[in-house]
Protein backbone atom coordinates (compact mmCIF):
# COMPACT_ATOMS: atom_id res chain seq x y z
CA UNK A 1 0.00 0.00 0.00
CA UNK A 2 1.74 3.22 -0.81
CA UNK A 3 1.25 7.08 -1.46
CA UNK A 4 2.27 8.88 -4.15
CA UNK A 5 3.60 12.61 -4.46
CA UNK A 6 2.80 13.88 -7.64
CA UNK A 7 4.33 17.41 -7.17
CA UNK A 8 7.64 19.47 -6.94
CA UNK A 9 10.80 17.47 -5.30
CA UNK A 10 11.41 19.96 -2.80
CA UNK A 11 8.44 19.72 -0.98
CA UNK A 12 8.84 15.67 -1.64
CA UNK A 13 11.29 15.92 0.33
CA UNK A 14 9.09 17.46 3.09
CA UNK A 15 6.50 14.68 2.69
CA UNK A 16 8.87 11.73 2.80
CA UNK A 17 10.16 12.68 5.98
CA UNK A 18 7.24 13.78 7.73
CA UNK A 19 5.24 10.63 6.49
CA UNK A 20 8.54 8.28 7.69
CA UNK A 21 7.86 9.78 11.08
CA UNK A 22 3.91 9.55 11.12
CA UNK A 23 3.05 6.77 9.29
CA UNK A 24 6.08 4.34 9.07
CA UNK A 25 4.12 1.47 7.13
CA UNK A 26 2.73 3.26 4.63
CA UNK A 27 5.27 3.21 1.82
CA UNK A 28 6.21 6.88 0.12
CA UNK A 29 6.83 7.25 -3.58
CA UNK A 30 7.66 10.73 -5.32
CA UNK A 31 6.71 10.72 -9.32
CA UNK A 32 10.40 10.50 -10.21
CA UNK A 33 10.22 7.27 -8.74
CA UNK A 34 9.29 3.60 -10.24
CA UNK A 35 6.35 2.26 -8.03
CA UNK A 36 3.56 -0.59 -9.22
CA UNK A 37 0.40 1.18 -9.74
CA UNK A 38 -1.28 -1.59 -8.34
CA UNK A 39 0.35 -0.61 -4.79
CA UNK A 40 -1.16 3.15 -5.04
CA UNK A 41 -4.06 3.95 -2.57
CA UNK A 42 -3.72 7.44 -2.05
CA UNK A 43 -2.02 10.43 -4.24
CA UNK A 44 -1.32 14.02 -4.21
CA UNK A 45 -0.98 16.07 -6.69
CA UNK A 46 -2.19 19.75 -8.29
CA UNK A 47 -3.30 18.40 -11.45
CA UNK A 48 -5.14 14.67 -12.29
CA UNK A 49 -2.62 12.50 -14.08
CA UNK A 50 -3.95 11.25 -17.67
CA UNK A 51 -2.81 7.48 -16.85
CA UNK A 52 -5.15 8.23 -13.47
CA UNK A 53 -6.87 4.80 -14.34
CA UNK A 54 -3.98 2.46 -14.19
CA UNK A 55 -4.07 3.35 -10.42
CA UNK A 56 -6.84 0.55 -10.04
CA UNK A 57 -6.68 0.45 -6.07
CA UNK A 58 -7.01 4.31 -5.67
CA UNK A 59 -8.94 5.53 -2.60
CA UNK A 60 -8.09 8.94 -2.03
CA UNK A 61 -7.24 12.28 -4.46
CA UNK A 62 -5.60 14.70 -2.59
CA UNK A 63 -5.32 17.95 -4.32
CA UNK A 64 -2.06 20.03 -3.23
CA UNK A 65 -4.46 23.30 -3.21
CA UNK A 66 -6.93 24.69 -1.30
CA UNK A 67 -8.81 24.83 -5.32
CA UNK A 68 -9.64 21.38 -6.97
CA UNK A 69 -10.72 23.15 -10.13
CA UNK A 70 -7.98 21.40 -11.98
CA UNK A 71 -9.65 18.39 -11.12
CA UNK A 72 -11.42 16.91 -13.93
CA UNK A 73 -13.75 14.26 -11.63
CA UNK A 74 -15.30 12.60 -14.48
CA UNK A 75 -11.89 11.46 -15.23
CA UNK A 76 -11.56 9.98 -11.60
CA UNK A 77 -13.66 6.83 -10.60
CA UNK A 78 -16.57 7.93 -8.88
CA UNK A 79 -15.55 5.93 -5.48
CA UNK A 80 -12.73 7.49 -5.44
CA UNK A 81 -12.69 10.13 -2.76
CA UNK A 82 -11.65 14.24 -3.73
CA UNK A 83 -10.16 16.04 -1.40
CA UNK A 84 -9.03 19.67 -1.33
CA UNK A 85 -6.16 21.35 0.79
CA UNK A 86 -7.20 22.31 4.54
CA UNK A 87 -4.19 23.22 6.16
CA UNK A 88 -2.38 26.11 8.10
CA UNK A 89 0.27 27.26 6.13
CA UNK A 90 -2.48 28.14 3.46
CA UNK A 91 -5.04 29.61 5.92
CA UNK A 92 -2.35 31.43 7.09
CA UNK A 93 -0.82 33.20 4.23
CA UNK A 94 -4.11 33.95 2.99
CA UNK A 95 -5.25 35.58 5.67
CA UNK A 96 -1.61 37.90 5.70
CA UNK A 97 -2.79 38.29 1.89
CA UNK A 98 -6.27 39.58 2.31
CA UNK A 99 -5.41 41.77 5.02
CA UNK A 100 -2.69 43.06 3.33
CA UNK A 101 -4.72 43.75 0.16
CA UNK A 102 -7.54 45.28 1.96
CA UNK A 103 -5.64 47.94 3.64
CA UNK A 104 -3.83 48.88 0.63
CA UNK A 105 -7.17 49.28 -1.44
CA UNK A 106 -8.51 51.00 1.51
CA UNK A 107 -5.43 52.97 2.19
CA UNK A 108 -5.55 53.74 -1.44
CA UNK A 109 -2.10 52.57 -2.19
CA UNK A 110 -2.60 51.96 -5.81
CA UNK A 111 -3.32 55.59 -6.69
CA UNK A 112 -0.02 56.99 -4.14
CA UNK A 113 1.67 54.51 -6.34
CA UNK A 114 0.67 56.23 -9.54
CA UNK A 115 1.56 59.23 -7.83
CA UNK A 116 4.92 58.33 -7.02
CA UNK A 117 5.71 57.18 -10.62
CA UNK A 118 4.41 60.91 -11.91
CA UNK A 119 6.35 62.54 -9.24
CA UNK A 120 3.53 64.05 -7.33
CA UNK A 121 3.60 64.41 -3.58
CA UNK A 122 -0.06 64.98 -2.87
CA UNK A 123 -2.62 63.61 0.29
CA UNK A 124 -5.54 62.18 -0.35
CA UNK A 125 -8.59 61.92 1.29
CA UNK A 126 -8.98 58.59 3.21
CA UNK A 127 -12.27 56.79 5.09
CA UNK A 128 -12.23 55.10 8.49
CA UNK A 129 -12.16 52.02 8.77
CA UNK A 130 -15.75 52.13 10.16
CA UNK A 131 -16.91 53.71 6.92
CA UNK A 132 -15.33 51.22 4.71
CA UNK A 133 -17.62 48.17 4.17
CA UNK A 134 -15.80 44.93 3.52
CA UNK A 135 -17.50 42.19 1.43
CA UNK A 136 -16.76 38.44 0.98
CA UNK A 137 -18.13 36.70 -2.14
CA UNK A 138 -17.65 32.85 -0.59
CA UNK A 139 -17.45 32.65 3.14
CA UNK A 140 -15.50 29.22 3.54
CA UNK A 141 -12.47 28.21 4.95
CA UNK A 142 -9.99 31.36 3.69
CA UNK A 143 -12.82 33.96 3.71
CA UNK A 144 -13.78 32.90 7.68
CA UNK A 145 -10.03 32.97 8.26
CA UNK A 146 -9.19 36.56 6.19
CA UNK A 147 -12.27 38.05 8.25
CA UNK A 148 -11.03 37.23 11.86
CA UNK A 149 -7.87 38.89 11.04
CA UNK A 150 -9.84 41.88 9.48
CA UNK A 151 -12.22 41.79 12.91
CA UNK A 152 -9.75 44.31 14.88
CA UNK A 153 -9.56 47.16 12.53
CA UNK A 154 -13.04 47.76 12.30
CA UNK A 155 -14.58 47.52 9.13
CA UNK A 156 -18.16 46.53 8.70
CA UNK A 157 -17.63 43.03 7.54
CA UNK A 158 -20.33 41.20 5.08
CA UNK A 159 -20.42 37.83 3.08
CA UNK A 160 -21.92 35.89 0.50
CA UNK A 161 -21.98 32.39 0.31
CA UNK A 162 -24.29 29.72 -1.27
CA UNK A 163 -26.01 28.33 1.87
CA UNK A 164 -26.98 30.50 4.54
CA UNK A 165 -24.73 31.31 7.70
CA UNK A 166 -24.04 32.81 10.45
CA UNK A 167 -21.22 34.67 11.88
CA UNK A 168 -20.80 36.91 14.56
CA UNK A 169 -19.60 40.28 13.23
CA UNK A 170 -20.73 39.21 10.10
CA UNK A 171 -23.40 40.44 7.52
CA UNK A 172 -24.41 37.53 5.95
CA UNK A 173 -25.96 37.03 2.49
CA UNK A 174 -26.98 33.93 0.81
CA UNK A 175 -27.71 32.93 -3.07
CA UNK A 176 -28.69 34.56 -6.11
CA UNK A 177 -31.58 36.55 -4.63
CA UNK A 178 -29.79 38.09 -2.06
CA UNK A 179 -25.89 39.16 -3.81
CA UNK A 180 -27.35 42.53 -5.30
CA UNK A 181 -28.68 43.90 -1.72
CA UNK A 182 -24.69 42.36 -0.53
CA UNK A 183 -23.13 44.03 -3.39
CA UNK A 184 -25.27 47.50 -2.27
CA UNK A 185 -23.37 47.80 0.75
CA UNK A 186 -19.75 46.66 -0.35
CA UNK A 187 -17.23 49.01 -0.70
CA UNK A 188 -14.06 46.44 -0.85
CA UNK A 189 -15.08 43.42 -2.36
CA UNK A 190 -13.03 40.31 -2.14
CA UNK A 191 -13.82 37.51 -4.07
CA UNK A 192 -12.74 33.98 -2.46
CA UNK A 193 -15.20 31.74 -4.40
CA UNK A 194 -14.15 28.45 -6.11
CA UNK A 195 -14.29 28.58 -9.44
CA UNK A 196 -17.41 26.48 -10.70
CA UNK A 197 -19.81 26.42 -13.45
CA UNK A 198 -21.93 28.46 -11.45
CA UNK A 199 -18.97 31.19 -10.49
CA UNK A 200 -17.40 31.33 -13.78
CA UNK A 201 -17.47 35.01 -15.07
CA UNK A 202 -19.47 36.14 -11.85
CA UNK A 203 -17.45 38.84 -11.67
CA UNK A 204 -18.40 40.88 -15.06
CA UNK A 205 -20.01 44.00 -15.59
CA UNK A 206 -23.67 43.68 -13.96
CA UNK A 207 -22.13 42.69 -10.79
CA UNK A 208 -19.94 45.79 -10.47
CA UNK A 209 -23.45 48.25 -11.59
CA UNK A 210 -24.69 46.89 -8.13
CA UNK A 211 -21.39 48.49 -6.43
CA UNK A 212 -21.65 51.65 -4.84
CA UNK A 213 -19.16 54.10 -7.37
CA UNK A 214 -15.70 53.73 -6.57
CA UNK A 215 -15.83 50.21 -5.27
CA UNK A 216 -12.33 48.76 -4.71
CA UNK A 217 -11.68 44.53 -6.06
CA UNK A 218 -9.66 42.22 -4.29
CA UNK A 219 -9.82 39.31 -6.56
CA UNK A 220 -7.68 36.05 -5.08
CA UNK A 221 -10.61 32.90 -6.57
CA UNK A 222 -9.57 32.08 -9.85
CA UNK A 223 -9.18 33.98 -12.76
CA UNK A 224 -11.92 32.84 -14.68
CA UNK A 225 -14.60 34.30 -12.25
CA UNK A 226 -13.59 37.64 -13.86
CA UNK A 227 -14.44 39.10 -16.86
CA UNK A 228 -11.05 41.27 -17.64
CA UNK A 229 -13.00 43.48 -20.55
CA UNK A 230 -15.87 44.45 -17.66
CA UNK A 231 -12.93 44.79 -15.03
CA UNK A 232 -11.36 47.40 -17.86
CA UNK A 233 -14.58 49.04 -18.57
CA UNK A 234 -15.48 49.60 -14.66
CA UNK A 235 -12.00 51.02 -13.94
CA UNK A 236 -12.28 53.44 -16.66
CA UNK A 237 -15.96 54.31 -15.79
CA UNK A 238 -14.86 55.01 -12.06
CA UNK A 239 -17.56 52.21 -10.96
CA UNK A 240 -14.02 51.29 -9.43
CA UNK A 241 -11.36 52.76 -8.27
CA UNK A 242 -8.69 49.99 -8.18
CA UNK A 243 -8.20 46.17 -8.36
CA UNK A 244 -5.81 43.95 -6.92
CA UNK A 245 -5.48 40.68 -8.98
CA UNK A 246 -4.15 37.69 -7.62
CA UNK A 247 -5.59 35.35 -10.29
CA UNK A 248 -5.68 36.22 -14.28
CA UNK A 249 -7.14 34.12 -16.91
CA UNK A 250 -4.83 33.08 -18.61
CA UNK A 251 -2.27 32.85 -16.18
CA UNK A 252 0.82 34.84 -16.81
CA UNK A 253 -1.43 37.18 -19.07
CA UNK A 254 0.12 38.17 -22.16
CA UNK A 255 2.90 40.31 -22.61
CA UNK A 256 1.18 43.67 -23.45
CA UNK A 257 -1.91 42.89 -22.13
CA UNK A 258 -4.13 46.08 -20.97
CA UNK A 259 -3.68 44.88 -17.23
CA UNK A 260 -0.26 44.68 -17.05
CA UNK A 261 -0.15 48.47 -17.09
CA UNK A 262 -3.24 49.60 -16.06
CA UNK A 263 -2.56 52.51 -12.98
CA UNK A 264 -5.58 51.53 -11.27
CA UNK A 265 -4.39 47.67 -11.12
CA UNK A 266 -1.96 45.64 -9.39
CA UNK A 267 -1.27 42.25 -9.89
CA UNK A 268 0.49 39.40 -8.48
CA UNK A 269 1.49 36.25 -9.79
CA UNK A 270 -0.72 33.66 -7.76
CA UNK A 271 1.16 33.81 -4.41
CA UNK A 272 -1.87 35.23 -2.26
CA UNK A 273 -1.42 31.58 -0.61
CA UNK A 274 0.76 28.33 -1.12
CA UNK A 275 1.13 24.94 0.40
CA UNK A 276 3.16 24.75 2.84
CA UNK A 277 4.92 20.95 3.04
CA UNK A 278 5.26 20.33 6.83
CA UNK A 279 1.51 21.61 7.93
CA UNK A 280 0.26 19.97 4.74
CA UNK A 281 1.66 16.79 5.45
CA UNK A 282 0.64 16.54 8.98
CA UNK A 283 -3.26 17.59 7.08
CA UNK A 284 -2.83 15.02 4.98
CA UNK A 285 -1.49 12.30 7.39
CA UNK A 286 -4.30 13.37 9.54
CA UNK A 287 -7.12 13.03 6.63
CA UNK A 288 -5.14 8.91 5.79
CA UNK A 289 -5.81 7.90 9.50
CA UNK A 290 -9.61 9.41 9.08
CA UNK A 291 -9.93 7.82 6.19
CA UNK A 292 -8.42 4.80 7.40
CA UNK A 293 -10.61 5.24 10.37
CA UNK A 294 -14.22 5.00 7.96
CA UNK A 295 -14.48 9.21 8.59
CA UNK A 296 -14.56 11.17 5.82
CA UNK A 297 -11.29 13.32 5.16
CA UNK A 298 -11.88 17.40 6.04
CA UNK A 299 -11.66 19.22 2.99
CA UNK A 300 -13.81 16.38 1.30
CA UNK A 301 -15.02 17.70 -2.16
CA UNK A 302 -18.74 17.42 -2.73
CA UNK A 303 -18.88 16.10 -6.26
CA UNK A 304 -22.09 17.71 -7.00
CA UNK A 305 -21.24 21.08 -5.93
CA UNK A 306 -17.85 20.81 -7.44
CA UNK A 307 -15.77 21.94 -4.42
P1 LIG B 1 -14.43 26.62 0.70
O1 LIG B 1 -14.90 25.45 -0.08
O2 LIG B 1 -14.12 26.44 2.14
O3 LIG B 1 -15.51 27.81 0.61
C1 LIG B 1 -16.11 28.17 -0.57
C2 LIG B 1 -17.16 29.23 -0.28
O4 LIG B 1 -17.72 29.67 -1.52
C3 LIG B 1 -18.31 28.70 0.56
O5 LIG B 1 -18.74 29.68 1.46
C4 LIG B 1 -19.40 28.45 -0.48
O6 LIG B 1 -20.73 28.55 -0.01
C5 LIG B 1 -19.14 29.57 -1.44
N1 LIG B 1 -19.72 29.28 -2.75
C6 LIG B 1 -19.41 28.28 -3.61
N2 LIG B 1 -20.18 28.33 -4.70
C7 LIG B 1 -21.01 29.38 -4.52
C8 LIG B 1 -22.05 29.94 -5.30
N3 LIG B 1 -22.40 29.43 -6.48
N4 LIG B 1 -22.70 31.00 -4.80
C9 LIG B 1 -22.37 31.53 -3.59
N5 LIG B 1 -21.39 31.05 -2.82
C10 LIG B 1 -20.72 29.97 -3.28
O7 LIG B 1 -13.18 27.20 -0.08
P2 LIG B 1 -11.87 27.89 0.50
O8 LIG B 1 -12.26 29.02 1.38
O9 LIG B 1 -10.96 26.87 1.05
O10 LIG B 1 -11.19 28.41 -0.84
C11 LIG B 1 -11.86 29.27 -1.74
C12 LIG B 1 -11.08 29.41 -3.03
O11 LIG B 1 -9.96 30.24 -2.85
C13 LIG B 1 -10.46 28.14 -3.61
O12 LIG B 1 -11.43 27.32 -4.24
C14 LIG B 1 -9.48 28.71 -4.59
O13 LIG B 1 -10.11 28.95 -5.82
C15 LIG B 1 -9.09 30.04 -3.96
N6 LIG B 1 -7.70 30.01 -3.49
C16 LIG B 1 -6.82 30.91 -4.03
C17 LIG B 1 -5.52 30.92 -3.64
C18 LIG B 1 -4.57 31.92 -4.15
O14 LIG B 1 -3.37 31.83 -3.85
N7 LIG B 1 -5.02 32.89 -4.92
C19 LIG B 1 -5.00 29.97 -2.64
C20 LIG B 1 -6.01 29.09 -2.10
C21 LIG B 1 -7.31 29.12 -2.55
P3 LIG B 1 -21.27 27.50 1.11
O15 LIG B 1 -20.55 27.90 2.37
O16 LIG B 1 -22.70 27.79 1.18
O17 LIG B 1 -20.91 26.14 0.63
C1 LIG C 1 -4.72 26.85 -4.20
C2 LIG C 1 -4.04 27.87 -4.94
O1 LIG C 1 -5.83 26.49 -4.60
O2 LIG C 1 -2.81 27.97 -4.83
O3 LIG C 1 -4.19 26.39 -3.18
O4 LIG C 1 -4.66 28.66 -5.65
Amino acid sequence: MAFLFNSDAARGAVFRQVFARELPNLEFYHCSENIDPDKVRYLLTWNVPDEVSRFRNLEVLFSIGAGVDQFKPETVPGHVKLVRMVEDGIIRMMQEYVVLGVLALHREMLAYREQQRRGMWQALTSSQTTERRVGFLGLGMLAHAAIDRLKPFGFPLAAWSRSKKVVEGVTCFHGEDQLAGFLMETDILVCLLPLTEQTRGILNAKLFSFLPMGARLLHVGRGPQLDQTALIEALDGGRLAAAMLDVTDPEPLPEGHALWSHPKVMITPHIASVTQPHTAALSVIENIRRHRAGKNPIGLVDRTLGY
